[in-house]
């Protein structure tokens, strides 16, 4: 008579075993890429809003400052903290995050979002 109980746990290690490679694998795939802050953002240490609440919400507020300039031509935006920043994809997040292919691009491309703001408006010339 063979140990039925054995032979279960037996293959169970022996699955857990077999697809452990693929279970680290995965974890790792699954953590996006770091993106890269310019020295100039550095220095500036602060975005325009709190970071979770940038990377959660940058969408919105880039969202939100499109509608009040192009529909109430309120240019100036007051952050948390009291600084005023001019409300500008290009001239205010983009000299921060100039580097936009290590910064924006980063995370876009990893979950393979490409947004179309770039017909418009003028992307950052790096160097690649
Ligand atoms: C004055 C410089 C500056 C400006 C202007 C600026 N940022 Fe930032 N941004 C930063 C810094 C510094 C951080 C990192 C903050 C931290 O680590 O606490 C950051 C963080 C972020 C993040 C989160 C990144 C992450 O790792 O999750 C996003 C998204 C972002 N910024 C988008 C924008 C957008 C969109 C704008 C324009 C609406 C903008 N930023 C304007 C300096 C800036
Ligand atoms: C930390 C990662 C991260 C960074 C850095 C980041 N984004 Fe995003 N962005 C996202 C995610 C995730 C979404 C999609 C959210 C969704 O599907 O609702 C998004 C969505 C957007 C959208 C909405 C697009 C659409 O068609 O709905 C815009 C616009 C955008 N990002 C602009 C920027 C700009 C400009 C920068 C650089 C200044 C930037 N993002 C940096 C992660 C990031
Ligand atoms: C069809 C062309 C076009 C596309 C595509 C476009 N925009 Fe714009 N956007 C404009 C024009 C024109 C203005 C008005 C410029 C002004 O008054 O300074 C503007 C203004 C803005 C402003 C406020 C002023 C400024 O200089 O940034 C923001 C923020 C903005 N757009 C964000 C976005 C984002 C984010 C996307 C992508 C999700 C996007 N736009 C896509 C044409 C476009």
């Amino acid at each position: 008579m063979y140990d039925g109980g054995k032979i279960i746990v037996g293959l169970i290690i022996g699955i857990g075993l077999l697809l452990s490679p693929f279970f680290y694998n995965a974890g790792k795939a699954l953590k996006p890429p770091e993106p890269e802050l310019t020295p100039k953002a550095k220095e500036a240490k602060v975005c325009v809003a709190s970071k979770e609440y940038m990377t959660n919400n940058h969408m919105h507020l880039l969202d939100e400052w499109r509608q009040t300039v192009v529909r109430n031509a309120e240019r100036y935006y007051e952050s948390a903290d009291g600084k005023v920043y001019y409300k500008s994809l290009q001239v205010t997040c983009l000299d921060c995050h100039s580097n936009k292919t290590k910064f924006c691009d980063q995370c876009h491309n990893y979950i393979g979002m490409d947004p179309y703001c770039w017909d418009c408006h003028l992307e950052p010339k790096e160097n690649k």
